[in-house]
Protein backbone atom coordinates (compact mmCIF):
# COMPACT_ATOMS: atom_id res chain seq x y z
CA UNK A 1 0.00 0.00 0.00
CA UNK A 2 0.93 3.64 -0.43
CA UNK A 3 -0.17 7.10 0.70
CA UNK A 4 1.18 10.46 -0.63
CA UNK A 5 -0.10 13.54 1.00
CA UNK A 6 1.24 17.16 0.61
CA UNK A 7 0.95 19.30 3.91
CA UNK A 8 1.76 22.94 4.43
CA UNK A 9 3.35 25.14 7.09
CA UNK A 10 1.67 27.65 9.03
CA UNK A 11 2.67 30.75 10.28
CA UNK A 12 1.09 31.52 14.11
CA UNK A 13 -0.10 34.86 14.62
CA UNK A 14 -0.73 34.40 18.22
CA UNK A 15 1.98 32.69 19.41
CA UNK A 16 2.31 29.02 20.84
CA UNK A 17 5.17 28.88 23.53
CA UNK A 18 4.90 26.48 26.64
CA UNK A 19 3.32 23.20 26.80
CA UNK A 20 1.73 20.44 29.19
CA UNK A 21 1.17 16.86 29.22
CA UNK A 22 1.24 15.05 25.81
CA UNK A 23 2.06 18.49 24.15
CA UNK A 24 -1.07 20.43 25.23
CA UNK A 25 -0.65 24.49 24.48
CA UNK A 26 -0.08 26.83 27.74
CA UNK A 27 -2.18 29.12 25.59
CA UNK A 28 -4.45 28.78 22.27
CA UNK A 29 -2.99 30.15 19.22
CA UNK A 30 -3.94 31.18 15.73
CA UNK A 31 -2.04 30.62 12.74
CA UNK A 32 -2.33 31.27 8.57
CA UNK A 33 -1.83 28.23 7.17
CA UNK A 34 0.85 29.12 4.18
CA UNK A 35 0.73 27.58 0.27
CA UNK A 36 3.85 27.04 -1.43
CA UNK A 37 5.80 26.19 1.87
CA UNK A 38 4.89 22.41 1.83
CA UNK A 39 5.95 18.80 2.28
CA UNK A 40 5.21 15.82 0.58
CA UNK A 41 5.38 12.88 2.17
CA UNK A 42 4.87 9.34 1.26
CA UNK A 43 4.45 5.70 3.16
CA UNK A 44 4.73 2.79 1.38
CA UNK A 45 4.11 -0.49 3.36
CA UNK A 46 5.41 -3.89 2.43
CA UNK A 47 3.83 -6.56 4.65
CA UNK A 48 5.96 -8.84 6.61
CA UNK A 49 4.78 -12.09 7.67
CA UNK A 50 5.37 -12.17 11.67
CA UNK A 51 4.92 -9.57 14.19
CA UNK A 52 8.16 -7.80 14.68
CA UNK A 53 9.48 -7.00 17.84
CA UNK A 54 10.20 -3.08 16.90
CA UNK A 55 9.29 -0.76 13.81
CA UNK A 56 11.43 -1.42 10.26
CA UNK A 57 11.27 2.09 8.60
CA UNK A 58 13.72 3.36 5.67
CA UNK A 59 13.88 6.76 5.86
CA UNK A 60 14.70 9.55 2.76
CA UNK A 61 14.29 12.79 2.96
CA UNK A 62 15.21 14.37 -0.76
CA UNK A 63 16.21 10.93 -1.98
CA UNK A 64 18.41 10.23 0.63
CA UNK A 65 18.91 8.01 3.48
CA UNK A 66 18.19 10.38 6.98
CA UNK A 67 18.89 8.43 9.92
CA UNK A 68 18.22 11.59 12.14
CA UNK A 69 15.04 11.75 10.83
CA UNK A 70 14.57 8.46 11.08
CA UNK A 71 15.09 7.87 14.78
CA UNK A 72 13.04 11.31 15.59
CA UNK A 73 10.04 9.70 14.02
CA UNK A 74 10.49 5.77 15.21
CA UNK A 75 10.33 7.77 18.38
CA UNK A 76 6.80 9.35 17.71
CA UNK A 77 5.89 5.77 15.93
CA UNK A 78 7.21 3.82 19.00
CA UNK A 79 4.20 6.03 20.85
CA UNK A 80 1.18 4.85 19.02
CA UNK A 81 1.70 1.30 18.95
CA UNK A 82 -1.60 1.08 20.32
CA UNK A 83 -3.07 3.30 17.94
CA UNK A 84 -1.66 1.82 14.47
CA UNK A 85 -0.55 -1.94 15.77
CA UNK A 86 0.20 -2.97 12.17
CA UNK A 87 3.23 -0.89 12.30
CA UNK A 88 4.70 -4.02 13.58
CA UNK A 89 4.07 -6.09 11.08
CA UNK A 90 4.86 -4.17 7.82
CA UNK A 91 7.89 -2.99 6.84
CA UNK A 92 7.78 1.09 6.23
CA UNK A 93 9.64 3.69 3.00
CA UNK A 94 8.84 6.78 3.66
CA UNK A 95 9.93 9.87 1.49
CA UNK A 96 9.85 13.32 2.53
CA UNK A 97 10.81 16.31 0.81
CA UNK A 98 10.04 19.99 1.43
CA UNK A 99 9.35 22.64 -1.45
CA UNK A 100 11.56 25.39 1.21
CA UNK A 101 15.06 25.29 2.48
CA UNK A 102 16.05 24.08 5.67
CA UNK A 103 16.62 26.54 7.90
CA UNK A 104 14.77 29.33 6.43
CA UNK A 105 12.17 30.25 9.21
CA UNK A 106 9.64 27.86 7.79
CA UNK A 107 8.31 25.35 10.61
CA UNK A 108 9.39 22.21 8.77
CA UNK A 109 7.63 20.63 11.55
CA UNK A 110 4.49 21.80 11.01
CA UNK A 111 4.41 20.65 7.33
CA UNK A 112 6.44 17.74 7.65
CA UNK A 113 4.74 15.92 11.06
CA UNK A 114 0.84 16.94 9.84
CA UNK A 115 1.86 15.62 6.19
CA UNK A 116 3.31 11.95 8.30
CA UNK A 117 0.03 11.78 10.69
CA UNK A 118 -2.73 12.49 8.03
CA UNK A 119 -0.75 9.48 5.61
CA UNK A 120 -0.46 7.18 8.64
CA UNK A 121 -4.01 7.57 9.27
CA UNK A 122 -4.83 7.15 5.71
CA UNK A 123 -3.12 3.92 5.51
CA UNK A 124 -5.29 3.00 9.22
CA UNK A 125 -8.46 3.31 7.10
CA UNK A 126 -6.76 1.02 4.16
CA UNK A 127 -5.78 -1.26 6.39
CA UNK A 128 -8.88 -1.99 8.57
CA UNK A 129 -11.21 -1.30 5.54
CA UNK A 130 -13.08 1.63 7.21
CA UNK A 131 -13.96 5.42 5.57
CA UNK A 132 -13.92 7.81 8.61
CA UNK A 133 -16.04 10.81 7.83
CA UNK A 134 -14.37 13.64 6.65
CA UNK A 135 -14.84 16.33 9.01
CA UNK A 136 -14.09 13.15 12.23
CA UNK A 137 -10.78 12.29 9.97
CA UNK A 138 -9.32 15.68 10.13
CA UNK A 139 -9.68 16.15 13.13
CA UNK A 140 -7.86 12.68 14.01
CA UNK A 141 -5.06 14.37 12.11
CA UNK A 142 -4.81 17.46 13.82
CA UNK A 143 -5.03 15.47 17.72
CA UNK A 144 -2.44 12.84 16.21
CA UNK A 145 -0.38 15.37 14.57
CA UNK A 146 -0.09 17.99 17.84
CA UNK A 147 1.46 14.65 19.52
CA UNK A 148 4.16 15.06 17.11
CA UNK A 149 4.84 18.61 16.82
CA UNK A 150 2.26 21.27 18.64
CA UNK A 151 2.00 23.88 15.70
CA UNK A 152 1.73 20.49 12.95
CA UNK A 153 -1.88 20.51 14.72
CA UNK A 154 -2.78 24.06 12.66
CA UNK A 155 -1.23 22.93 9.58
CA UNK A 156 -4.38 20.21 8.82
CA UNK A 157 -6.52 22.96 7.65
CA UNK A 158 -6.44 25.96 5.42
CA UNK A 159 -6.76 29.66 5.84
CA UNK A 160 -6.82 30.77 9.36
CA UNK A 161 -6.31 28.23 12.39
CA UNK A 162 -7.11 28.36 15.90
CA UNK A 163 -5.82 25.21 18.42
CA UNK A 164 -6.49 25.80 22.02
CA UNK A 165 -9.27 26.60 24.32
CA UNK A 166 -10.71 30.19 24.53
CA UNK A 167 -14.18 31.19 25.77
CA UNK A 168 -14.72 33.24 22.76
CA UNK A 169 -14.27 30.01 20.27
CA UNK A 170 -16.71 27.34 20.72
CA UNK A 171 -15.96 24.17 20.68
CA UNK A 172 -12.30 25.14 20.61
CA UNK A 173 -9.98 22.40 22.52
CA UNK A 174 -6.57 21.60 23.42
CA UNK A 175 -6.06 18.19 21.76
CA UNK A 176 -6.80 19.35 17.51
CA UNK A 177 -7.02 22.57 15.90
CA UNK A 178 -10.42 23.79 14.03
CA UNK A 179 -10.87 26.44 11.25
CA UNK A 180 -11.30 29.72 12.14
CA UNK A 181 -14.21 30.85 9.92
CA UNK A 182 -15.01 34.23 10.84
CA UNK A 183 -12.22 35.71 9.31
CA UNK A 184 -12.94 39.43 7.21
CA UNK A 185 -12.41 39.20 3.22
CA UNK A 186 -9.55 41.72 4.31
CA UNK A 187 -7.65 38.59 5.73
CA UNK A 188 -8.39 35.52 2.82
CA UNK A 189 -5.77 36.45 0.45
CA UNK A 190 -2.82 37.93 2.81
CA UNK A 191 1.23 37.17 1.76
CA UNK A 192 3.60 36.23 3.82
CA UNK A 193 7.18 37.00 2.27
CA UNK A 194 9.78 35.31 4.22
CA UNK A 195 12.97 37.34 4.38
CA UNK A 196 15.87 35.11 5.17
CA UNK A 197 18.45 37.15 7.66
CA UNK A 198 20.07 34.07 8.55
CA UNK A 199 19.88 30.20 7.55
CA UNK A 200 22.12 28.69 10.23
CA UNK A 201 20.68 25.82 12.71
CA UNK A 202 19.24 28.05 15.59
CA UNK A 203 21.41 27.52 18.71
CA UNK A 204 18.04 26.98 20.60
CA UNK A 205 15.68 24.36 19.88
CA UNK A 206 11.73 24.90 19.99
CA UNK A 207 11.65 21.92 22.16
CA UNK A 208 14.09 23.96 24.81
CA UNK A 209 12.18 26.81 24.56
CA UNK A 210 9.50 25.58 24.99
CA UNK A 211 10.86 23.91 28.25
CA UNK A 212 12.00 27.29 29.23
CA UNK A 213 8.48 28.46 30.09
CA UNK A 214 8.59 25.94 32.92
CA UNK A 215 9.31 27.96 35.32
CA UNK A 216 9.48 31.34 33.45
CA UNK A 217 9.64 34.47 35.92
CA UNK A 218 6.95 35.98 33.41
CA UNK A 219 5.07 32.77 32.57
CA UNK A 220 1.88 33.76 34.38
CA UNK A 221 1.94 37.28 32.97
CA UNK A 222 2.44 35.74 29.25
CA UNK A 223 -0.17 33.13 29.94
CA UNK A 224 -2.59 36.29 30.52
CA UNK A 225 -1.82 38.27 27.86
CA UNK A 226 -1.48 35.25 25.12
CA UNK A 227 -5.75 34.92 26.15
CA UNK A 228 -5.96 39.19 25.95
CA UNK A 229 -3.95 39.20 22.45
CA UNK A 230 -6.18 36.24 20.64
CA UNK A 231 -9.33 38.05 21.88
CA UNK A 232 -8.02 41.34 20.12
CA UNK A 233 -7.35 39.58 17.14
CA UNK A 234 -10.30 37.65 16.76
CA UNK A 235 -12.05 41.02 17.06
CA UNK A 236 -9.78 42.21 14.69
CA UNK A 237 -10.04 39.36 12.27
CA UNK A 238 -13.74 39.74 12.25
CA UNK A 239 -14.47 43.34 11.85
CA UNK A 240 -10.98 43.75 9.13
CA UNK A 241 -9.64 45.90 11.43
CA UNK A 242 -6.28 46.06 10.19
CA UNK A 243 -4.71 48.12 12.49
CA UNK A 244 -5.18 46.49 15.46
CA UNK A 245 -5.06 43.11 13.54
CA UNK A 246 -0.66 45.02 13.13
CA UNK A 247 -0.28 45.51 16.67
CA UNK A 248 -1.39 42.24 17.97
CA UNK A 249 0.76 40.64 15.43
CA UNK A 250 3.94 42.41 15.83
CA UNK A 251 3.36 42.45 19.69
CA UNK A 252 2.88 38.56 19.93
CA UNK A 253 6.43 38.55 17.80
CA UNK A 254 8.44 40.43 19.99
CA UNK A 255 6.84 39.19 23.16
CA UNK A 256 7.83 35.43 22.02
CA UNK A 257 11.28 37.26 21.76
CA UNK A 258 11.19 38.89 24.73
CA UNK A 259 10.53 35.75 26.49
CA UNK A 260 13.35 33.96 25.05
CA UNK A 261 15.39 36.54 25.93
CA UNK A 262 14.34 36.78 29.50
CA UNK A 263 14.23 33.15 29.62
CA UNK A 264 16.75 31.11 32.42
CA UNK A 265 18.99 30.55 30.81
CA UNK A 266 18.33 33.55 28.43
CA UNK A 267 19.15 33.51 25.11
CA UNK A 268 18.85 35.51 21.96
CA UNK A 269 17.35 34.02 18.32
CA UNK A 270 17.25 37.64 16.68
CA UNK A 271 20.11 38.92 14.26
CA UNK A 272 21.30 42.51 13.69
CA UNK A 273 19.90 42.59 10.88
CA UNK A 274 16.33 41.21 11.89
CA UNK A 275 16.36 44.49 13.69
CA UNK A 276 16.97 46.65 10.77
CA UNK A 277 14.11 44.85 8.98
CA UNK A 278 11.41 45.22 11.64
CA UNK A 279 13.04 49.00 11.43
CA UNK A 280 12.48 49.60 7.44
CA UNK A 281 9.28 48.07 7.66
CA UNK A 282 7.81 49.96 10.56
CA UNK A 283 8.87 53.03 8.34
CA UNK A 284 8.08 52.25 5.00
CA UNK A 285 4.22 51.44 6.87
CA UNK A 286 4.15 54.93 8.24
CA UNK A 287 5.32 57.01 5.53
CA UNK A 288 3.58 54.93 2.20
CA UNK A 289 0.39 53.96 4.52
CA UNK A 290 0.48 50.48 3.25
CA UNK A 291 -0.26 47.88 6.00
CA UNK A 292 2.71 45.61 5.63
CA UNK A 293 3.89 44.00 9.18
CA UNK A 294 6.17 41.75 10.67
CA UNK A 295 6.06 38.06 12.54
CA UNK A 296 8.71 35.92 13.74
CA UNK A 297 8.88 32.16 14.60
CA UNK A 298 11.43 31.15 16.84
CA UNK A 299 14.22 32.42 14.77
CA UNK A 300 15.78 35.33 13.51
CA UNK A 301 13.95 35.74 9.98
CA UNK A 302 11.41 38.07 9.19
CA UNK A 303 7.91 37.37 7.57
CA UNK A 304 6.63 40.00 6.31
CA UNK A 305 2.86 40.06 6.26
CA UNK A 306 0.31 42.23 4.13
CA UNK A 307 -2.72 42.02 1.29
CA UNK A 308 -2.10 40.58 -2.02
CA UNK A 309 -3.12 43.84 -3.38
CA UNK A 310 0.11 45.56 -2.55
CA UNK A 311 2.42 42.56 -3.53
CA UNK A 312 3.59 44.87 -6.83
CA UNK A 313 4.43 47.18 -4.31
CA UNK A 314 6.13 45.42 -1.41
CA UNK A 315 7.88 43.28 -4.12
CA UNK A 316 9.45 46.02 -5.64
CA UNK A 317 10.40 47.21 -2.02
CA UNK A 318 12.12 44.12 -0.91
CA UNK A 319 14.39 44.41 -4.15
CA UNK A 320 15.56 47.83 -4.12
CA UNK A 321 15.68 48.34 0.06
CA UNK A 322 15.93 45.10 2.06
CA UNK A 323 17.62 42.70 0.01
CA UNK A 324 20.73 43.71 0.89
CA UNK A 325 20.01 42.60 4.23
CA UNK A 326 19.37 39.36 3.56
CA UNK A 327 21.85 36.39 2.51
CA UNK A 328 21.27 32.69 0.57
CA UNK A 329 18.27 32.32 -1.24
CA UNK A 330 17.41 36.03 0.26
CA UNK A 331 13.07 35.42 0.38
CA UNK A 332 10.36 33.17 -0.63
CA UNK A 333 6.95 34.43 -1.22
CA UNK A 334 4.20 32.45 0.19
CA UNK A 335 0.36 33.41 0.76
CA UNK A 336 -2.37 31.81 2.82
CA UNK A 337 -3.15 28.35 1.24
CA UNK A 338 -5.92 25.86 1.36
CA UNK A 339 -4.74 23.07 3.47
CA UNK A 340 -2.85 19.43 2.96
CA UNK A 341 -3.99 17.15 -0.21
CA UNK A 342 -4.27 13.50 -0.90
CA UNK A 343 -2.21 12.92 -3.61
CA UNK A 344 -1.80 9.27 -3.90
CA UNK A 345 -3.17 6.25 -2.43
CA UNK A 346 -2.49 2.70 -4.01
CA UNK A 347 -4.13 -0.24 -2.38
O1 LIG B 1 5.34 23.15 17.20
P1 LIG B 1 6.64 23.53 17.80
O2 LIG B 1 6.97 22.70 19.00
O3 LIG B 1 7.73 23.55 16.75
O4 LIG B 1 6.52 25.04 18.35
C1 LIG B 1 6.25 26.13 17.51
C2 LIG B 1 6.38 27.40 18.25
C3 LIG B 1 6.29 28.66 17.41
O5 LIG B 1 6.52 28.39 16.05
C4 LIG B 1 7.35 29.65 17.89
C5 LIG B 1 4.94 29.33 17.57
C6 LIG B 1 3.76 28.70 16.90
O6 LIG B 1 2.66 28.83 17.44
O7 LIG B 1 3.91 28.11 15.82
Amino acid sequence: MKVTWISPSNIALVKYWGKFGIQFPKNPSLSFTLKNSVTELSIETTNSENQNKSISLNFYFNGELNTKFRDKIIIFLNSQLDRFPWLLNNHLEIHSKNTFPHSSGIASSASSMSALCLSLLSLDEMINGVTVEKSEFYKAASELSRKASGSASRSVYGGLVSWGEIESIPLSSNEYAQVFSHGHSQFVDFCDSILIVDSGEKSVSSRAGHGLMDNHPFGDIRHKEAFANLEKLIAALKTGDIESFISVVEEEALTLHALMMTSRPSYILLKPNSLELIEKIRHFRNEKKIPVCFTIDAGPNIHLLYPKKFKTEVCQWIETELAHFLVGVRWIHDEVGNGPKLLESIK
